[in-house]
């Protein structure tokens, strides 16, 4: 049995026993299959198969998860839980989609780590490196998990300096393949010097263990053959003179990434990575928030928006607010203050994502995820408490990098579109920009993949059918600075000018040169492609 590995000292136990962590990987490295692995573990699930499957039955069963199958976006799976040995793990997931990055930007704002995982055959690819440089702005701390061994992967080596290179982190092997491919036998456990072998019969197994006394045993030939054997002491002897050691510290401070071998499909690999979570998680860490900190350890309730899923039933009209737990130990029916509207909030019907169901959260703890069902009240970036004035930071808006104009196929509907484009806005499904002169909306985002969805979305859920078109402007930023100065440079740029649905003042621009010259002209202005949810 596990220890709960932490080094708050203040945390009390069921906080020091989360961890509340994210995956990231580019498509088809094995997150799902991974995530699989991890509740069947967990022993939320009892085989393999059944996130999908089980997934589907769900869906037809409730009016919620009917929507999500019209919309094909999974919402069921945007945070789950389940517990490891003594550790409850929070699994809080990451749109899988380039498109939806600037979800997947905010989602690793309410995690305490994440995972990467990688391809042993590709290495780190092109999304991979994008998620991981955001994991790298907030000093996340990340495990490796080099995926797919039982194919013909890298060199062990190759795969190591390329994450060294690419990313710039220190990388220290856990484990140790032992052979590739068609010979992949397992790996050799450099923290615990165990042999783990994999077992090919039966893919939902747990892996066989075998303690031995370091590389010399003569067990060991028992296992492996000879070939392998000299090739493993040579590769571990090797990586032991040239890589890092293994140093928690450096992990904590993102730094350092442990990395795992192993094989998600066939759960090889999945509990040396398990057990790593739970002893470098790690535990719940402080949230940054205006004007001070927030300790998980606080008695004090404290949450806030990272993620909104609207009209999850077309009939209600709700939301659904996934909130991550800053502080405290919350319990279901608590009233707690809507910091932005400083209005009181009763929390009576909060869902958590326990994998064998969607219940009812009764608690729950710092580090926790719930869901909180509610009519548009709770936006991106609120802060939940119980009356403290806090304001939870770092949860960022980027700049659109498409923008494009938006009609209503029915002019006498512009109304109703503007209310769609607003909710659209505050879930962070788009950025909404209204310009100052002329009619209209311009629609911004990330990827080109988002207009569609819009555009079925707002069809599909206002009885709206719209129209995208091209627009002039192909970026925006957000304008701030005194107020002479801002409105000199409103009068000077009118056919630019725009506010967003906070009502912020927004610059609307053509090329880089007209960021350029806006800097040039107005030094006292700050032009920002990010702006701070709140
Ligand atoms: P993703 O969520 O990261 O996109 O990846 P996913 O788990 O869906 O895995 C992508 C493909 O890789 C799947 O195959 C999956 O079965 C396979 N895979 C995952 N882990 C391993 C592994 O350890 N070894 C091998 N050889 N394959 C692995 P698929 O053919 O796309 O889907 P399916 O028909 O298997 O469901």
């Amino acid at each position: 049995m596990l220890d709960v590995a932490h080094n708050r000292p203040a945390l009390p136990p069921e906080i020091a026993r989360r961890r509340t962590f994210a995956i990231i990987s580019h498509p088809d490295a094995g997150k799902t299959t991974l995530t699989e692995k991890f509740l069947l573990y967990g022993g939320a699930i009892q085989m393999a198969g059944q996130v999908r499957a089980k997934g589907e039955a769900r869906r037809t069963r409730s009016d919620f998860m009917q929507m999500e199958k019209d919309r094909g976006i999974s919402v069921s799976a945007s945070a789950m839980s389940f517990d490891f040995g003594p550790y409850r793990f929070n699994l809080v997931d990451t749109p899988g989609h380039s498109d939806f990055s600037e979800d997947t930007y905010r989602t690793l704002t309410a995690v305490d780590a994440a995972i990467m995982v990688i391809d042993g055959a590709k290495g780190v690819e092109s999304q991979t490196r994008k998620l991981f440089e955001v994991c790298r702005m907030r000093d996340l701390p990340i495990l490796t998990f080099c995926n797919k061994m039982d194919r013909e992967a890298r060199d062990t080596f190759e795969i190591i300096d390329e994450i060294q290179e690419l990313l710039a982190i220190h990388v220290t092997p856990a484990s140790w393949p032992i052979g590739m491919g068609r010979d992949f036998l397992g790996c050799y456990d450099l923290v615990h010097d165990r042999l783990e072998l994999m077992d090919r019969a039966d893919r939902n197994k747990v892996a066989e263990s075998i303690e031995i006394d370091g590389l010399d045993d003569p067990r060991l030939a028992e296992h492996v053959p000879q070939h392998l054997l000299e090739k493993l002491r040579e590769e571990v002897e090797m990586a032991r003179e040239l890589l890092p050691t293994l140093d928690a510290e450096e992990v904590a401070a993102g730094m350092m990434t442990p990395i795992w071998f192993g094989s998600a499909i066939n759960s090889f690999g999945v509990k040396e990575l398990m057990k790593g979570i739970a002893e470098y998680g790690p535990e719940p860490q402080p949230q940054s928030a205006e004007p001070r900190q927030i300790a998980p350890e606080e008695k004090n309730v404290t949450g806030f928006v990272f993620k909104v899923q609207a009209n999850m039933d077309a009939k209600h009209r709700d939301r659904v607010a996934f909130v991550r737990m800053a502080s405290g130990h919350f319990k279901r029916g608590m009233k707690l203050m809507h910091v932005r509207t400083k209005k009181p909030m009763a929390i009576s019907n909060p869902v958590m994502f326990l994998a064998s169901d969607r219940e009812l959260a009764e608690e729950a703890w710092a580090g926790d995820i719930i869901g909180i069902p509610n009519h548009g009240q709770l936006r991106i970036g609120d802060t939940l408490t119980e009356g403290e004035a806090l304001r939870v930071t770092g949860i960022p808006s980027f700049a659109p990098e498409l923008l494009q104009g938006v009609r209503a196929g029915d002019p006498m509907k512009a109304k109703h579109l503007e209310k769609a484009l607003m909710q659209f806005a505050e879930e962070g499904a788009a950025k909404v920009f209204k310009p100052d002169i002329g009619s209209g909306f311009i629609v911004g985002v990330v990827g080109a993949l988002q207009f569609e969805v819009l555009a079925s979305r707002i069809e599909l859920e206002y009885g709206l059918p719209v129209r995208f078109e091209a627009s002039q402007f192909k970026s925006a930023r957000w304008v701030t600075g005194p107020k002479a100065e801002m409105d000199r440079f409103i009068s000077a740029n009118k056919q630019h000018i725009a506010h967003d649905n906070d009502g912020d003042v927004v610059y609307l621009t053509r090329l880089q040169w007209d960021i350029d010259r806006a800097e040039r002209d107005y030094p006292e202005l700050t032009l920002s492609a990010t702006k701070e949810m709140h």
